[in-house]
């Protein structure tokens, strides 16, 4: 991975030593300080304006150490967020990769001794990191060459330690991205109790692996039954951070891990059944999650819970028409055994009661209806409570990873009201997300989010320059800025 560095401005961008030092120019601005003669003329010329996505190469810039000067155009001052600044510093860093250079320096758009400053470092830093991912575990051939450094130039208080949790927080999205890219061959639930393990292990947390035995003793049926016809056996993983008060109510987190969903009996057509090995998305991204948690040592309590299992038919396997009894005690008549991720989740979130959480949100890649209706980008975002709601936007902006608001009115609870048991795992075609929330609500009883993020979780092509395709690690990065809210307030989303 790449070393993100901070430093190096004391003699102003002259004095930068990189193999391509990246400067960012807003559309319709002065030419920045510190570029001279042939350079300043390529803006004043026209040929590169700072329009947004676009970029100049020049080499042996007058003034300047660094043998390429990349401008990189940011698009109006209006328009500029801290997104803006993680798309830029991964092209500029994709970029430099691409020229196989080994250091690329980035200067900051943004005021010298600002706060804004640190913010701006996180997000340049996150996005370099995440430009630059890529999976290639499986290619027998080395791929291209590796960029060594990025290096944020500046030598302001506050932002090496800026660049310090950009990292982390990519970090945090690179650790999803590499479960979610896995194969499910490999990737089974158990792989994902030994990734789980490893991050507890590495801080001091606590971590619990309920097996199949120890799952049906628990009575959580329905991730019980779904894992029933599979070879690979299901498991239940806990990871407690205790980084708060003692009697301080936790956060729960809780993820779908679906290791490979065909759909099992309902079985699913063949075109793009592939792409199920990204079922598990939603527990990647809590994962990530607590990585980040314990790398930055949150002063706050989080509780992960992700329930994993394959969904696989075999003669064993629960069918369209059988009743369930869930974790809480209630009934539901299975439709159809695709819509499986409801059923495990249930039992998640009949589990989360004994914490008696301060709030509790799930994320799933749980239904083809969300991805049609939000399309690559934005999870849906469903709920009980309005503070928390809120709260969970803000992240999604915050981080760049969108969510947004959808209805979970009475009347798509009427729609999987049950003829033999109490629910019916489906709803139909019409509101199929929100059926599928609706499904949800019935088991809990605290303050909850529901994140599907079927259509944000992984991609056959890039989404954005820091989101290459397969998958994208949301909402790893949305879960910490949510965490990192509530660990700065030390309260809940309505204080
Ligand atoms: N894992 C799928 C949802 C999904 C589909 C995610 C496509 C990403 C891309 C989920 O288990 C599922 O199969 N949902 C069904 C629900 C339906 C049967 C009520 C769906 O969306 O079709
Ligand atoms: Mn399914
Ligand atoms: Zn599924």
């Amino acid at each position: 991975m790449v070393r993100i560095a901070t430093g190096g401005d004391g003699g102003g961008l002259a004095g930068v030593e990189a193999d391509l030092l990246a400067v960012c120019v807003f559309e319709d601005d002065d030419v920045p300080q510190g570029l001279l003669g042939g350079t300043a003329e390529v803006l004043k010329d026209g040929d590169f304006s700072g329009k947004k996505g676009s970029s100049a190469l020049v080499y042996n810039p007058d003034g300047l150490r660094s043998p390429r000067l990349l401008l990189v155009g940011l698009g109006s001052r209006s328009s500029f967020s801290l997104d803006t600044l993680r798309r830029v510093a991964a092209a500029a860093a994709t970029r430099a990769r691409s020229l196989k250079l080994d250091s690329a320096a980035f200067a900051l758009p943004v005021a010298e001794g600002s706060a804004a400053r640190v913010a701006a470092t996180e997000a340049a830093a996150e996005g370099a990191t995440l430009g630059l991912y890529r999976f290639d575990r499986y290619k027998t051939k080395a791929e291209e060459h590796d960029l060594s450094t990025f290096t944020i130039v500046s030598d302001d208080e506050g932002v090496a330690e800026g660049a310090e949790t950009g990292a982390k927080l990519a970090a945090a999205t690179v650790l999803a991205r590499d479960l979610q890219n896995e194969p499910s061959n490999t990737a089974t639930p158990e792989f994902l109790a030994q990734r789980a393990r490893e991050i507890a292990e590495r801080h001091g947390m606590d971590v619990t692996i309920l097996d199949r035995a120890a799952i049906e003793a628990e009575g959580l049926n329905g991730l019980a039954t779904v894992g029933r016809s599979a070879e690979n056996e299901p498991r239940f993983i806990v990871l407690e951070h205790k980084g708060g008060g003692e009697d301080e109510a936790p956060i729960v987190l809780v993820g779908k891990a679906v290791t490979f969903d065909s759909g099992g009996i309902s079985i699913k057509p063949t075109a793009g059944m592939e792409d199920m090995k990204f079922d598990m998305s939603g527990g990647a991204g809590v994962l990530g999650a607590m990585d980040a948690v314990g790398s930055l040592g949150l002063p706050v309590n989080v509780v992960a819970l992700v329930p994993s299992t394959e969904n696989l038919p075999d003669g064993n396997a629960f069918k369209p028409g059988d009743v369930l009894t869930l974790h809480s005690g209630k009934t539901v008549e299975i439709v159809t055994t695709d819509a499986e991720g409801r059923l495990i989740l249930a039992d998640a979130l009949s589990y989360a009661r004994r914490y008696n959480p301060a709030a509790v949100i799930d994320c799933a890649t749980l239904t083809g209806a969300c991805h049609v209706a939000l399309g690559d980008h934005a999870s849906g975002l469903m709920g009980n409570d309005d503070g928390l709601i809120e709260e969970v936007r803000n992240a999604g902006e915050a981080s760049g990873e969108r969510a947004w608001h959808l209805p979970l009115f009475d009347e798509y609870t009427e729609q999987i009201r049950g003829n033999t048991a109490d629910l019916r795992n489906s709803g139909g075609r019409y509101g199929g997300a929100l059926t599928a929330g609706a499904f949800l609500k019935e088991f809990v009883d605290y303050p909850w989010a529901h994140l599907d993020i079927a259509g944000v979780a992984y991609g056959a092509k890039a989404k954005n320059a820091y989101t290459p395709k397969g998958g994208s690690g949301a909402p790893a990065r949305l879960l910490v800025e949510l965490l990192r809210g509530r660990a700065r307030t030390g309260e809940g989303a309505n204080a």
